[in-house]
């Protein structure tokens, strides 16, 4: 135990603060020390002399309480430990719920996970205008509020809101949540502590039976739906159904999360605890809980962890220039802007310049529809973007990015008037993303500041960014790179050059497979289902459409050239290409599409000239193939060095290609599905199908170890 992680500070005679301020971290985590000593702190406000009031607070300017120690989660395997952990966390919390003075947790800052479960406890809450983020997150981890927050939450906002707050795992600020009821009251933060005490002065005044802040149903509707069984039970249902067709049975944690909230509505809060605590410790030692939880580690180390030389300070970023205003470009100017970065965006095209600056003011539209930006800060982005037809304004930029059409020679030309211009110590970075990076740098002058910088379409909602090492890039320039990527709020991935870098590389197999399903007579439809049944977003070939068969053509290419023996083009692809079906924008491709939908078309099998139709014995034995052919090239990839290891491999497929997060990543999959059984089936493929099965050396060397990809 490490005592004082809490402190009892008392301004007045039988007023207490209750603060949390752990010595030992630079932010508040609700960690099994951190309850132990809460407990502590607890037994000593039990045991005051008198005791008029608790108000909870923070010490820490970094914010209230930051959630659970994750990589705690991480660690725990036996469910009996669990269940004993949670019921005692239940116990410390009864106890601060059931102190004879009222309680009151002043919020400040990010207030997230058992932090606002500790704050439910307390009989009202109040929070800062300025800081507070307050929301119960654990879903995203794979598990549900287990320290009360699926008890106490529906007991104080209502059922509709609680479920809507624990399954979409989102924050409030203070005013939304003095709004939906979580807080008595939101208000500026220097009146936080006065405001708190306030609160507890209004509780004191009532009978002590009514003290804490309790859900009562407003409006006919409101007691239609919640204030009687029928309508709750409509309420469940629906919540469900929705849920189960959004996770797909893949994420076990909103489902168990529904199913404790309506089982527990209306009983007794001890017995309602004992069902969270006993369905929670379910999901913490499950798989995809664990899947999730190196995931969120992952994603921590790719957004903080230094890349090589930490003494190395990255170039900060306020102007960006941008050549390029087409689909990436327009996407990347929004992105920058949005970030507070000056953009100069450079086309030879008016028009394309014009429909870019029409695609940032319809994203930051939305997001001032969506209440994600206010009106002020769009007016505020938009002027940050300056289009030009020409160079000027270039010399201010201290990083410039390219994204012109996907020609070597045009890109050289273009970083060969881009070099003259910016200013000399400006990175200079290319979006390609199938064309050699070391390439391009040739005829560079400073070849040292340039770098790959490979976005995914669309820029706004995919997080990863892969930056790409050429052979001459300087450490300093990647630490500036991946500390702009970061800036931008993305997950960077640092990837040496290599053709289609890893996500790219990865998929083509798979897209290749996917065709080859298609060439030995599988349908379409199946194929596509089978992978997402999986729990891909889509399937291989509605992605080929998304992307366009154009594009997916020249990267298809320039894979085939560089590995012939296993990624040799697909006929399909030029009799598409041919026919003029390029996918979603020319209305077809490997379907039809009608406005947002897409429907499989009769006529592909004769225009590609695939002659027999066949059913597979299951769905398992055609994602298996396509899969495989992941796993494998990915084996390739770590065997190359192509990226630093398999956690950051599995995060540019969770981040860049839709990969399932409930599988941990592809090569956790792999070591899940084991190195020898995987072997065994490439092997078996490979004398059926050809070499394109050839087992990766990694992958036979691991898989005779008894090793695997994914050590943590
Ligand atoms: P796009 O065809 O939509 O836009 C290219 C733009 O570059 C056009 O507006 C064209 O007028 C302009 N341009 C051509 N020559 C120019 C020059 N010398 N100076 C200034 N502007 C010039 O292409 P898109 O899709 O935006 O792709 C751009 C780059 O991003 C390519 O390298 C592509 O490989 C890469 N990329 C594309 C992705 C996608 O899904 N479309 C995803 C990731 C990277």
């Amino acid at each position: 135990m490490s005592p004082g992680i809490f402190r009892i500070e008392w301004p007045r005679p039988a007023l207490a603060h209750l603060v949390m301020d752990d010595p030992a971290r630079k932010v508040n985590v609700l960690d099994e020390p951190a309850l132990l000593d809460l407990e502590r702190a607890i037994a000593e406000l039990e045991g005051a002399a008198s005791l008029e009031g608790v108000v909870l607070a923070s010490g820490k300017s970094t914010g209230f309480i930051a959630g659970a120690d994750v990589e705690a989660i991480g660690r725990l395997t036996d469910r009996e430990q669990v269940l004993a952990l949670i019921r005692r966390a239940h116990a410390i919390f009864n106890r601060l719920a059931a102190l004879r003075a009222p309680t009151v947790a002043a919020i400040d800052g990010v207030c997230l996970g058992g932090g606002t479960e500790l704050a439910l406890a307390c009989d009202s809450r109040v929070a800062a205008e300025e800081s507070a983020q307050i929301g119960l997150p654990e879903t995203l981890l794979g598990i549900f509020p287990g320290f009360g927050g699926t008890t106490r939450l529906p007991r104080l906002v209502g059922i509709q809101t609680a479920l809507d707050l624990i399954l979409t795992a989102r924050t409030l600020d203070a005013r939304r949540a003095e709004k939906l009821g979580l807080v008595a009251r939101a208000v500026p933060q220097a009146w936080l502590m006065r405001a708190a005490e306030e609160r507890l002065a209004q509780l004191a005044a009532r009978p002590a039976k009514r003290r804490r802040d309790a859900y009562r149903p407003r409006g006919f509707r409101m007691w239609l739906l919640e204030g009687n069984p029928f309508g709750r039970q409509m309420v469940f249902q629906r919540v469900e159904a929705m849920t189960r067709a959004r996770t797909q049975g893949n994420y076990p944690a909103p489902i168990a999360a529904i199913k404790v909230m309506q089982l527990a509505h209306g009983r007794p809060i001890s017995e309602a605890l004992e069902l969270e605590a006993q369905w929670v410790s379910d999901l913490v030692v499950g798989p995809v809980c664990k899947n999730l939880v190196r995931i969120f580690r992952l994603q921590e180390r790719a957004k903080k962890e230094p890349i090589g030389d930490p003494t190395l300070k990255p170039r900060p970023v306020r102007s960006l220039a941008l050549i390029g205003a087409g689909l990436m470009g327009g996407g990347i100017a929004e992105l920058a802007s949005r970030n507070g970065i000056e953009v100069r965006i450079r086309d030879v095209q008016p028009a394309s310049l014009t429909h870019a600056l029409q695609t940032v003011k319809s994203l930051v539209d939305e997001r001032v529809r969506k209440r994600r930006s206010t009106r002020i800060e769009a007016a505020a982005q938009l002027a940050r973007v300056l289009p030009t037809l020409d160079l000027t304004g270039f010399k201010r930029a201290d990083f410039a990015i390219e994204a012109v059409i996907e020609d070597v020679d045009v890109k050289r030309r273009v970083f060969g008037e881009l070099e003259v211009r910016v200013s000399p110590d400006a990175i200079l970075a290319t979006n390609t993303s199938s064309l050699s990076v070391n390439a391009l740098a040739d005829g560079l002058e400073h070849p040292e500041r340039f770098c790959g910088f490979h976005f995914f379409n669309p820029v706004h909602r995919m997080p990863l960014v892969e930056v790409v090492r050429a052979r001459q890039t300087s450490d300093a320039t990647l630490v500036s790179a991946v500390a702009f990527a970061r800036r931008l709020g993305k997950t960077p991935v640092v990837v040496n050059d290599s053709p289609g870098f890893v996500v790219n590389r990865i998929l083509m197999p798979y897209l290749r497979e996917a065709m080859h399903l298609l060439e030995d007579g599988y349908p379409l439809a199946d194929i596509d289902a089978s992978m997402k049944r999986f729990g891909m977003p889509m399937g291989p070939f509605a992605v080929l459409d998304e992307v366009g068969i154009d594009v997916a053509h020249k990267v298809a290419g320039v894979l085939s050239r560089a590995f012939p023996d296993r990624m040799r083009p697909s006929d399909a692809l030029e009799k598409l290409l041919a026919a003029k079906r390029l996918g979603k924008k020319s209305g077809a491709g490997f379907y039809r599409h009608r406005g947002r939908k897409s429907v499989p078309d009769p006529n592909l099998r004769a225009l590609l000239g695939l002659k027999r139709e066949r059913r597979a014995q299951s769905l398992e034995l055609l994602s298996e193939r396509m899969v495989l052919a992941m796993i494998n090239e990915a084996a390739r990839c770590l065997e190359e060095g192509v990226v630093a290891d398999a956690g950051m491999l599995d995060l540019a497929m969770i981040f860049g290609a839709g990969f399932p997060p409930f599988r941990g990543g592809l090569l956790r999959h792999a070591d899940a599905l084991g190195l020898a059984r995987i072997e065994a089936r490439l092997t078996a493929l490979r004398a059926e199908k050809g070499e394109r099965f050839a087992p990766a050396r990694l992958l036979s060397k691991l898989a005779a170890e008894g090793g695997a990809f994914t050590g943590e």
